[in-house]
């Protein structure tokens, strides 16, 4: 089994872990293939551009490096244009993963869902509180 560079650069230096404090939306999903857990947590301005994204994971290597990756393509984006990103874009856009590695990169992709369905409610609860 063979990681790509850009799969091992991303594993050993890893982009954007961490939490926000004051996030505007929090997702947080299980693999059901292996257990592992990946929580996201996204920051949106007023525009519903994506300003930060951080992530927390107990997973494994090949989930690290598409979480970091992913990160990195939705900050800048508008929260329609995160949910346009799969997870086939972010493991292309790193060379590939191994085929039994490909379950591990859902969860990024899952947990950001997550993260900007926790957002969208919160705005909605907010708007009916006034
Ligand atoms: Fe669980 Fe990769 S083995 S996310």
């Amino acid at each position: 089994m063979q990681y790509t560079e850009k799969v091992m650069d991303h594993f050993m230096h890893p982009r954007n872990v961490g939490e926000i404090a004051d996030a505007s939306g929090v997702g947080e999903v299980g693999n059901a293939k292996c257990g592992d857990i990946m929580k996201i947590y996204i920051k949106v301005d007023e525009n519903e551009v994506i300003t930060d994204v951080k992530f927390q994971t107990f997973g494994c290597g090949a989930a690290i490096a598409t979480s970091s990756r992913a990160t990195e393509m939705v900050i800048g984006k508008t929260i329609d244009e995160a949910l346009k990103i799969t997870n086939e874009m972010v493991t292309q856009s790193l060379g590939g993963l191994p085929p039994v590695k490909l379950h591990c990169s859902v969860l990024a992709e899952e947990a950001l869902h997550a993260a900007i369905a926790d957002y969208k409610n919160k705005r909605a609860a907010g708007k009916e509180n006034g």
